[in-house]
Order: C-alpha cells, then structure tokens, then sequence
C-alpha cells in the first residue's frame, strides 16, 4: 500500500545506522511501491558534502547491504534521484536557510527528522527546527535509543524535546518492536482463542526471553563501556518483549491502548532491592575464547584497558499483579555468546497427575517458543506417543512453524517497517515517553544496587552461553534454560 509522499530528513545521515539501516529500508519501501512523488530523502550532517557525492554514500550504502539482484538499474536510479543532502551544523545557523528553502520547496507534505546522532545534541538539533521555523502541522520527530543513561538523564531528554514537540510528534523508536516475529507475538495471543484462557499463573510455570549474541563490541567501544548489557538491551529490548507478553489484552491496536497497557506491566514490575540483587541478577564479562570458528579476543583486550562493564546479564523478574503472582520471567541476554538467537519461551505447569507407568518416560511440560530470530518461527512442544507396537512410550516433539518455510518472502528489515509507521502517524510500535521512564524505574535500583552491594562481573568464555552463576541464578528454582542451539 503506497503511502503519503514524504520528506525525511536524517541527521546523522553520513553515519553508521544511516548507512546500515537507514538508507537500504526507504530503498526496500521503493521497490514495495510505497515511495510516491514527490517523497525525497535529505542527508544532513556537519561533513561538507554535495548532493551527488551523497548519492555516491547511498549507492555504497545500498551495494553494501543490499543483494545484488535488488540492485535494479531503474529502481536504483530513481532512488537516487530522491536523495539529497544539506550540511548543517546542529550549534551553529550555517546551513539551516538551505535546509527550510528546501523543504518549504516540497509543498505540505509529511515531513520528517530522524535523528541518527548522540542524544547529547537532540536538544540543540530540536531548538535549531524551531528557531528556523521548520515545524509544519505533518511534521514528526524520529529518537533513537539510548534514552538517557538512568531515569534523570531520560527525563532531561523527554524535556528537551517535549519543549519542542508534541508527544504525539514524538517516534521514540525500540527497533525490536518492528520485528516480524515481535508483532506476531500480539498476533499469536489475541488473534487466537488456544492461549489467552491459560496465559495466567494458573497455566504459566514461568518465562523465558533470550536475546544472545555472537558478536562482540563491533568498534562500539566508547559507547558500550559506558552503557553496559543492562542499559544497552534491557531498558528497552528485553523489557518492551516482556511487556508484549505479559501485557492484558488492549481494547485494540491503537497506540494509546497498547501502550497503556505495556505501561501497566513496567509499573508492576517487582523492584530489585539490595537485599536480593545478588539472587536476583548475574553480571558477566567475557574472556577471550572462540566465536564463529575462530579466536576471539576477551572484551578488557578488545577494549586495551580496565573495565568492570556487563556483556551479559541475567535476571529473574517477577511481576507483582494478579495475572503473574509467583510466575518468574527469566530474562538474558550478552555479546559474545554460542550463538545468535532470541527468543521467548513460555512454560507451562506440568500436568497434575500421570496416567502412564514408569516405562512410557519422562512427561515434559508443554513449551511455546517464539523465535524472534534467526530462523523465525513459532514451536508448540507437547507429549506424544511414540509411533509403534512397542507399548506406550512418550516422547516430547514439537509443532513447527517456520516462517520461512511456511511463506516465500522476504523477510523485511525492523526499519522498514517502522520508518513507514512514522509517515502513516502510527505509533503503536513506539514508545512513548512515560513507558521509557517507566522502565528506568526498575533499571536505576539495579544499577544503583550493583554499585552499592559492589556486585561484580563474573568471567565467562567468548562463545558459552554467560557465566556459571546465571545457570545457577534458574536452577536454583528447580528450572532450567531452553537450549536455544
Ligand atoms: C542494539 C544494541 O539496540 O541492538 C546493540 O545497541 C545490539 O548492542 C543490537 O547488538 C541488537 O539488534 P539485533 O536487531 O541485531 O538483534
């Protein structure tokens, strides 16, 4: 469905996410036909540089990241030919005149800024929109995560823009909430009658959600040293998966119903306390051990110096109402783990009573498991007989669904999605401001605690699953990981 035309405006547009992520996913929405005159996208940042030396950036950009049979000579030419770019100085007015003679040039159409740079300069870009007069009734503004590095810094943020912007010009994006697999989640629990009546304490044993990586620091350095797992993965990614699964049904998929109720979740969350932060969280850094069939470097060797920064961390929350009393939600995630994979496992309480003898084996507990990815997918693991004469014996199998089996497509990147999102005004996949808030809540204790108690690091080897202390943080509850290989 082709959308309004548009305007997008990056700053930051010479940078890593624009070049990355950016530029490839409004190439994509072409080739899907939802690009319509007389959209444009406008590179801005401090580099001096001309329309076609940015042109030469994004076609770079696109051979890059994109495959070549989606290197389509007409397509890529009219791309091209959409792209533009202004050099602007976010705390100085040199470039800004240009910037509004060119955007007052493309009539009253949806106008966005994307703002793929520190947050440290939102602010100064947010007053220079204002002070140049570039804010129209379709205009919206795009932040990227990190949202402050605690509560104070995030709501210092909140206000810096909300001084400029309305809320609902506001696109706050968690680029995991446009992930295939992660809308599906709303699907699989509300477009079905199976699982809603168990999705309770009465059902549910307990929860997984597993965000693991293979990679490690990837020349993030400074930014990740000073962020950590904690702040970098779970104040936003983790947190906005738990609160799709724990949330109550929304009356429909509109944002501010949605989002009510994510926050509902976030202000139920259990507090971590001093007293139990040592139980209740794993801290872990890795050593140098072996990653993608190859040696790989420890993160203090990659990083040439001291530090006591968490790649990985595991936590049991528990979430204080009536629908998840004493269900734990085991949540991990780290750079430099087996393997890429996250997913979700939902468990439920084993069955009261068995029928069989001794000799049918084992009876598991029934496990959905959503894979957000790789290899996208749905599993519904239960008992089942053994085929055969041989008697009865049992055995735990899984219903498949892999999407990419099930459906020929492709599977289109997060961004795609949600840059189209913002020029539909849809914010439904978004976070709004006292969610983000809402969720620093429960971080600050944390981290707080971890520097009060002085919890530190556990050690663990570059390609394991983290360390010791986070298998015993589960099976100290009678519970164990979902191998995720
Ligand atoms: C980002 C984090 O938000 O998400 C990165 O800053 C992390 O550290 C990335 O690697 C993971 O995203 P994805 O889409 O590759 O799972």
């Amino acid at each position: 469905i082709p959308v309004e035309p548009f305007d997008y405006v990056v700053f930051g547009g010479t940078g890593d996410l624009a070049e990355r992520k950016l530029l490839p996913a409004l190439y994509h929405r072409q080739l899907a036909g939802q690009l319509t005159e007389p959209t444009r996208i406008i590179g801005a940042s401090r580099t001096p540089m001309t329309d076609d030396e940015y042109r030469q950036f994004t076609l770079a950009a696109l051979k890059e990241h994109l495959k070549s049979e989606e290197l389509e000579e007409a397509q890529v030419a009219k791309f091209l030919s959409r792209v533009f770019y202004v050099p602007v100085d976010a705390k100085a007015d040199q470039g800004w005149d240009k910037l509004k003679a060119m955007l007052d040039s493309g009539k009253d159409i949806v106008r966005a800024f994307y703002l793929a740079v520190s947050p440290a300069i939102f602010g100064d870009i947010a007053d220079k929109i204002r002070d140049h007069k570039l804010i129209t009734k379709s205009t919206r503004i795009v932040v990227e995560k990190p949202i402050g590095r605690d509560l104070e810094s995030a709501q210092i943020l909140n206000d810096t823009i909300g001084k400029v912007f309305k809320e609902e010009q506001i696109f706050r994006i968690d680029h995991y909430l446009g992930k295939e697999t992660v809308q599906n989640l709303m699907a699989l629990r509300f477009a079905n009658a199976l699982y809603e009546p168990l999705w309770n304490s009465a059902h549910i044993d307990h929860v997984q959600i597993t965000v693991a990586e293979s990679v490690g620091l990837e020349g993030r350095v400074s930014y990740y040293d000073k962020a950590g797992a904690l702040r970098d993965m779970v104040q936003n990614h983790i947190l906005q998966l738990l609160c799709l699964v724990a949330m109550e049904a929304p009356n429909s998929m509109d944002a501010e119903s949605v989002r009510d109720e994510k926050l509902k979740v976030l202000r139920s969350l259990k507090p971590v306390t001093n007293g139990n932060i040592e139980k209740f969280t794993v801290r872990g850094q890795y050593r140098a051990g072996a990653s993608a069939g190859g040696p790989v470097k420890g993160y203090t060797e990659e990083l040439e110096g001291p530090s006591d920064t968490e790649t990985f961390v595991a936590i049991k929350a528990e979430i204080a109402n009536w629908r998840w009393a004493g269900v734990p939600f085991y949540l991990r995630t780290g750079k430099r783990l087996a393997n890429r994979v996250s997913e979700i496992v939902v468990s439920f309480k084993p069955i009261p009573h068995s029928i069989f003898d001794d000799g049918a084996g084992r009876i598991e507990a029934n496990k959905l498991v959503i894979r957000l990815q790789p290899d996208e997918g749905v599993k519904q693991w239960l008992m089942i007989k053994d085929p055969g004469p041989g008697g009865m014996r049992l055995r735990h199998v899984s219903l498949d669904m892999s999407f990419a089996q099930a459906f020929d497509v492709r599977n289109a990147d997060a961004y795609e999605r949600l840059l189209m999102d913002v020029v539909r005004s849809n914010q439904t996949l978004f976070m709004r401001r006292d969610e983000v808030e809402a969720a620093w809540r429960w971080i600050d204790p944390i981290l707080k605690g971890w520097e009060e108690t002085g919890q530190k690091t556990q050690g663990y080897t570059a390609g394991t699953w983290g360390p010791s202390q986070a298998i015993a943080l589960i099976e100290r509850d009678g519970r164990t990981w979902h191998d995720a290989d």
